[in-house]
């Protein structure tokens, strides 16, 4: 949350750091500012909401004032303090002569603020961050150096922070530093960058720099100087960013999340390419480093993830233990880190995480590496920091995934977890005939998928039929009760509607109260072990005149007069189908939000990369 960029070279600042946060309003959109280094001053420049605002704000602007060679950039998520204009980044210290953008919280910022109060600094803004700008210009007062500002001020922070920094007195470079939070360096050719995410850049360079914690570094327009938390100079590696074409465009569809739950057969082809070749051949996963001997040592897996990644955690217990005889546990991060942390080297640890920089995710698994478990992260971004955290990766390479409701990195982390189940099982030497119908089911699954979206015109009658419905139930059982959650966010996430999932048979203990003709109960009733079980939980809600809506590859004809819409998918294995029902669930979503006029692809309050705890 939040997102940063930094700019120094022979380009017009200013346009640089517009593109660069237009990638990243993704991780926020209660502000944006810019600070471009001026004559002898700092030139600030913010408005509230989307960045489209300030961009329109400075078109009124005279070219000249806003032509510059340096500047930050940043879109906030608000922490600290209300989305007002005093609250947006940058911030600066009282003589104006620093200023700085900061993702992160510090935690300590009460204690700092009345140090810098007695001293007779004065705060116009309730952030936590212009604590941080007053800290660095008081430690400038007395060093003159920035770089040393900066490592001073910062050892005095608790909490998490990446920081772009300018001083008046040093126009030609920009300071940064992070700790518990992402920034990298681009580097180019007579110009340098800063962001929180290669996307802001990589339109820009393919050499990244990736700062560690507690690293500063300086950027000019020809050099990148890094020091450590002694100020002593070190060498980073130079990195090649992948190159992939950052889809950022919506390609003729109206929302990204509409383009991105369409891609989902082909991000599932691009993952089973050389992973799967057919049903009757094993599974190849090149960057999992675990053997026969480690896998038949594990005697726990522990699966830690937030939000979506959490539910694709949870369709993960149910496949893992059914294939390797394993138990799992799954849990969320932000819950895992406050207890007692039980992990062992025979532990496998498994990290989802899409972005790859969820700080409670970040946390727990700096928790577990600590206990010597082995940990395997599940990501869409290879480069990130709990990438480099990992023991085994599995890059899920679903691609930039742009609508702040995750869609097609779900399917690939279900994908995934699917292979990784059967690659431990095939070392197990666990059940062949079963790996061999899921391996056929992942094969099939891009067509069947197609089918569902192929359907995607009665599922939008169905979703303007229920758009005015201010509740909703999602239930299912087994490997779908994870459906049932994960259909909720994301009803809830995009169109606010209060939409809760229940695993069927608990239905009866509570949620059953609410049921009446006002409330949807939207049904995933595959055939297999429980069908006939979720079946008797449809007839208890038609008894108390609740709207019914199946999800199915097949409803009997007995049972079809209970339903007032049935949405059907293919024919599908039990065990696969959390892809192809969720499909139905995230379209139906879509749908009910597009018709009520929500901002689909940024909903309110959310933001894409939780990067605070
Ligand atoms: C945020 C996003 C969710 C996402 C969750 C976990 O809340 O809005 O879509 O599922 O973070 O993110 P991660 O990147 O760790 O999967």
């Amino acid at each position: 949350m939040c997102g940063i960029v930094g700019y120094i070279g022979c380009q017009n600042a200013i346009d640089v750091l517009l593109d660069g946060l237009s990638h990243l309003e993704y991780r926020g959109y209660d502000s944006a500012g810019v600070a471009l280094m001026g004559e002898n001053k700092i030139n600030i420049h913010k408005a509230l909401g989307k960045l489209c605002n300030l961009i329109e704000d400075l078109k009124k602007k005279d070219p000249k004032e806003i032509k510059s060679h340096a500047g930050i950039g940043h879109i906030r998520w608000a922490t600290h303090g209300l989305p007002t204009l005093a609250n947006a980044h940058p911030h600066s210290c009282n003589c104006k002569g620093l200023t700085l953008v900061h993702n992160g919280i510090i935690e300590n910022y009460q204690e700092i603020k009345n140090f810098l109060t007695e001293k007779g600094v004065t705060f116009t803004s309730q952030t936590d961050t212009e604590v941080a700008a007053h800290l660095i210009a008081y430690e400038y007062g007395k060093t003159k150096d920035l770089i040393q500002a900066v490592s001073n001020a910062t050892k005095k922070l608790k909490g998490a922070w990446a920081f772009c920094v300018m001083h008046k007195n040093e126009p030609d470079s920009i300071v940064a530093t992070r700790k518990n939070a992402p920034l990298l360096i681009g580097k180019g050719n007579g110009e340098n960058f800063l962001a929180s995410d290669i996307v802001a850049i990589i339109k820009y360079t393919k050499k990244a720099i990736y700062l560690e914690d507690n690293q500063i570094a300086k950027i000019t327009k020809d050099t990148i100087s890094i020091y450590n938390e002694d100020l002593i100079l070190t060498e980073n590696k130079v990195e090649s960013l992948p190159f992939e074409p950052v889809a950022l465009s919506k390609m003729g569809y109206k929302h990204f999340m509409l383009k991105e739950i369409n891609e989902q057969p082909d991000v599932i082809r691009n993952i089973l390419q050389g992973k799967i070749k057919d049903e009757f051949s094993k599974v190849n996963l090149p960057d999992v480093n675990l053997d026969k001997k480690q896998i038949e040592k594990i005697n726990r897996i522990q699966i830690i993830a937030c939000g979506t990644s959490f539910h694709a955690g949870l369709v993960g217990k149910y496949i893992i233990e059914e294939l390797t005889n394993i138990p799992v546990e799954v849990e969320t991060s932000s819950e895992y880190i406050y207890r007692k942390t039980i992990a062992d080297e025979k532990t496998l640890v498994i990290g989802i995480s899409q972005s790859g920089e969820t700080a409670d995710t970040i946390t727990a698994i700096k928790q577990v590496k600590e206990k010597n478990a082995h940990v395997l992260i599940i990501t869409n971004r290879k480069e990130s920091l709990l990438a480099r955290l990992s023991d085994s990766l599995l890059h899920i390479n679903a691609g930039i995934e742009v609508s702040v409701a995750a869609t097609k990195s779900y399917i690939a982390q279900l994908v995934s977890i699917y292979l990784l189940a059967i690659y431990m099982a095939e070392k197990k030497d666990e059940k062949e005939e079963k790996l061999q119908t899921i391996k056929h089911e992942l094969l099939m699954l891009p067509a069947k998928i197609e089918a569902v979206l192929s359907n995607s015109k009665k599922i939008q009658e169905i979703a303007k039929k229920y758009s005015s419905y201010k509740n909703f139930i999602f239930i299912a059982r087994g490997i779908n009760y994870p459906s049932a959650l994960e259909g909720a966010l994301k009803l809830k996430e995009i169109s606010y509607i209060n939409a809760t999932g229940y695993a069927a048979g608990e239905l009866k203990h509570g949620p059953i109260a609410m049921l009446d003709e006002t409330m949807p109960v939207l049904a995933i009733l595959n055939k297999g072990m429980v069908y006939d079980k979720v079946m008797s939980n449809c007839e208890e809600a038609y008894a108390r005149r609740a709207k019914l809506i199946g999800v199915a590859n097949n409803i009997d004809d007995k049972h079809k007069t209970i339903f007032d819409d049935i949405i059907l998918i293919p024919d599908i294995d039990d065990s696969v189908s959390p892809a192809l029902n969720i499909t139905v669930c995230q379209l139906l979503a879509y749908f009910i939000a597009e018709y009520l006029g929500k901002d689909v692809d940024q909903p309110r309050n959310l933001a894409k990369s939780v990067t605070v705890e």
